[in-house]
């Protein structure tokens, strides 16, 4: 054995041609399930994209590195799916670009967190955990609701979104703003536009409970209460398992 690498690397072109070799192997079989693809990724009608206030969300989520302690993907193992609900499709993640489907849980998963508990208590958690869960480690993150959300960058977020392969219409990139102070202001003139946009599903409320004010608290709260929900393709699967 080890004379044979011996014998190989003193012949610069044998051992450049098994150099191709192996790493032709390797690439290809990292290559090859990308052939699958959109068989891979299921096609369910009712997949909605994220709202601009729930990209900003998504983008706070990314900056203050909740991925850390958080996974966004459950496993199809018996007790992930007892604790968390339906496993995660890939459809699901379709149009998270980057992926945060996380590889630690310091904290529980996050992917199907949406509609879990009120506003109220997931804006009292990020403010300081332990005011809900006394025994909690996770950190506070109370000044979220103190700074004001930037929504003037949002369209051209939501345009670098689209050159990957989200489909937001120039409607959505051109109203971005707008649909994102209206999403949390649910009495604004803004409001109706959200809805008309993004389907009557759509959550329209004071987020964070001051309306007309939107903080980053509101735009995460408002990502966390739609993770789970952007499609019903999961909850359908499982109850078609099941019958
Ligand atoms: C240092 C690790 C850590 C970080 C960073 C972290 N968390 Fe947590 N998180 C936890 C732990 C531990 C729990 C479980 C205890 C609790 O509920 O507070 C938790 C619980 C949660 C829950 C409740 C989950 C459930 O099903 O009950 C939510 C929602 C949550 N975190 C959101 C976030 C968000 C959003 C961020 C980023 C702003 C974040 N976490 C950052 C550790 C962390």
């Amino acid at each position: 054995m080890f004379g044979f690498h011996y014998r190989l690397e003193r012949h610069a072109l044998r051992f450049v041609l098994a150099v191709v070799l192996v790493a032709g192997i390797g690439g290809f079989v990292e290559i090859a399930p990308l052939f699958t693809i959109s068989e891979t990724v299921e096609t369910v009608p009712d997949m909605r994209v994220y709202t601009p206030l729930e990209v900003a969300g998504r983008n706070i989520y990314i900056r203050e590195g909740c991925y850390a302690c958080h996974s966004q993907m459950i496993r199809t193992l018996r007790d992930d799916v007892e604790r968390y609900g339906p496993y995660s499709l890939a459809v699901e993640s379709k149009y998270d670009h980057p992926m945060l489907w996380g590889s630690k849980r310091t904290g529980p998963d996050l992917a199907r967190i949406g509609a879990k508990y009120s506003d109220e208590w997931q804006v009292a958690h990020l403010v300081n955990p332990r005011d809900v869960v006394p025994e909690s480690k996770m950190p506070a993150y109370a000044w979220l609701a103190r700074t004001p959300l930037k929504m003037g960058d949002l369209g051209l977020h939501m345009a670098a979104l689209r050159r990957v392969g989200v489909p937001y219409t120039d409607e959505m990139i051109a109203n971005a703003p707008g649909d994102a102070y209206g999403q949390a202001s649910p009495d604004s003139p803004y409001a109706a536009g959200v809805t008309k946009r993004y389907g009557d599903a759509t959550n329209v409320r004071a987020f964070a409970g001051q309306p007309g004010h939107v903080t980053e608290m509101d735009a995460l709260v408002a990502y966390l209460q739609i993770l789970g929900h952007l499609t019903d393709a999961a909850h359908v699967q499982q109850a078609q398992a099941a019958q």
